[in-house]
């Protein structure tokens, strides 16, 4: 009984062996171990720093920084040996050196508390991950601007209300979700600031009494700055709910574009083709080719939403510093990052792989009056009030809809009734293509802006196209 008082890193004052019920509960090796590497490195420049302020001398600072490599080396490999005993990642390390080094690995913890331990595994752990899903949300991008130069001809029906509203190039389109993704990354960029702070040299509240080189530790790890005050610096959380947050607005955009991409797959769209390596069957409809992947995707969603809310009620209400409580930071954040990487793994290669069917779309533009709002406009451009032209074009709506044609297929007279002054070149207005060559504002849909857009996304991605090679 004491012999397991004994093994823990806090057994000392104990004289009671912990119930193995109250082990189980208090453990989070069980996740917590995905924060080895960032434990490692950690204790490693924290090893290094206790060496240059002559805490530990040259020779005890290289076997220390040895051991944890062979340690990190065997948890890689699945050697090391877990156990619920020993609660968490930082007492599985610590005890492994001191197995391994006796009293010389009972010195890593000089100057050093768990609570500023975790908080800063936290923060490279979460700045590893703000990298990760930057790099994947950049490939997500890549794969849209790859469709702008396969869809380059193709027009598509916008919706608003989820009615045919407006003609807009499939490029325009695609370049949406850029745009989504892309304050998706500036938000993670912005978040990593916050993240990139040291807590180490805060122990476990207060501060330390003895010499510490924090800045030395900043700089090996890649920290911008230290943390200015130890109570804050292993109290908060705020860090990893931020990226959370940035996660769920990733997932929502995510359900957004494949919410989309299922209507538009849906035998009554048919607009696009999905591959069918990216799609499942019924197991008694023979005949059915599913869009699970994207429902998954739309579904995950409200997994990370979760997340995020766990986490916004964890740090509810809780007094400085350190509390236990904050340990159930890690099953939400590890989740919410495995279930968004999860989506952009698949989310990319589905984008890049799956075909417009210009066919059925042409078909829908054709009906519907999407160029109704340009003819409103070149009404207003020839000087009619913005009102009275939007009725004109209603009548007009309403005459073609009861010859059953389209606006462009109205004979002049049934223009001129409306507007004596028309000519021939209302017809320049009408039409899927002449309506989206019609517009102009700076962001809409005019096939030079959007081709000046594909250019600029080229390049902010890396992209060469084809012609800029020589
Ligand atoms: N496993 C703990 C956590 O994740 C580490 C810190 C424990 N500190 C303590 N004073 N019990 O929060």
């Amino acid at each position: 009984m004491v012999a397991t008082v004994a093994k823990k890193i806090w057994g000392g004052v104990f004289s009671e062996a912990t119930d193995r019920r109250v082990e189980q509960f208090t453990e989070s090796i069980s996740f917590d171990w995905r924060l080895y590497e960032q434990d490692i490195a950690a204790s490693i420049a924290h090893a290094q720093m206790l060496a240059a302020v002559k805490l530990i001398t040259a020779e005890e600072c290289r076997q220390l920084c040895q051991t944890l490599e062979q340690i990190r080396a065997e948890i890689e490999q699945g050697k090391f040996p877990f156990c619920t005993e020993l609660e968490d990642i930082h007492s599985h390390v610590e005890r492994a050196l001191v197995e391994r080094l006796g009293p010389l690995g009972g010195k890593i913890h000089t100057a050093r508390s768990r609570n500023d331990q975790v908080a800063t595994d936290l923060r490279l752990w979460v700045r590893a991950g703000i990298d990760t899903i930057d790099a994947a949300l950049a490939e997500l991008q890549r794969a849209f601007v790859a469709r702008c130069d396969a869809d380059a001809e193709v027009i598509l029906p916008a919706y608003t209300h989820l009615r045919r509203a407006q003609p807009v190039l499939a490029a325009h389109y695609w370049l949406a979700y850029c745009e989504k993704f892309q304050r998706d990354r500036q938000r993670l960029q912005d978040c990593r600031k916050r993240t990139n702070v040291l807590p180490l040299g805060s122990a476990a509240l207060a501060g330390t009494s003895l010499p510490m080189d924090r800045q030395m530790v900043a700089q090996s790890l890649g920290f911008a700055e230290v943390s200015a005050n130890s109570l804050d610096a292993t109290s908060d959380r705020d860090f990893a709910i931020e990226f959370v947050f940035c996660l769920a607005m990733i997932a929502l955009h995510l359900s957004n574009w494949a919410e989309e991409w299922i209507i538009w797959s849906s035998t009554e769209f048919d607009f696009l083709q999905l591959p069918e390596a990216f799609c499942t069957g019924s197991s008694i409809m023979p005949q059915k080719i599913n869009p699970d992947v994207l429902e998954l995707i739309r579904g995950k969603t409200a997994r990370v939403a979760g997340d995020l809310q766990t986490l916004l009620m964890l740090i509810k209400g809780l007094p400085l510093a350190y509390n236990r409580d904050l340990q159930e930071d890690k099953p939400a954040l590890l989740d919410a990052f495995d279930t968004v990487s999860a989506c952009l793994q698949v989310a990319a290669p589905l984008v890049e792989k799956t075909r417009l069917k210009r066919q059925a779309i042409e078909e829908k533009l054709e009906r519907g009056y999407l160029d109704a709002t340009n003819l409103m406009e070149h009404l207003i451009g020839r000087g009619i009030p913005q009102r009275t032209a939007h009725e004109m074009v209603g009548r007009l709506v309403r005459e073609a809809m009861q010859r059953g044609v389209a606006l462009r297929e109205l004979a002049l007279e049934a223009f001129r009734a409306q507007e004596p002054s028309l000519g021939e070149e209302v017809y320049d207005v009408l039409g899927a293509e002449r309506a989206v060559a019609s517009a102009r504002s700076y962001g809409s849909t005019n096939p030079a802006l959007v081709k000046q857009q594909i250019a600029l996304w080229k390049q902010r991605l890396g992209i060469v196209s084809p012609e800029s090679t020589p």
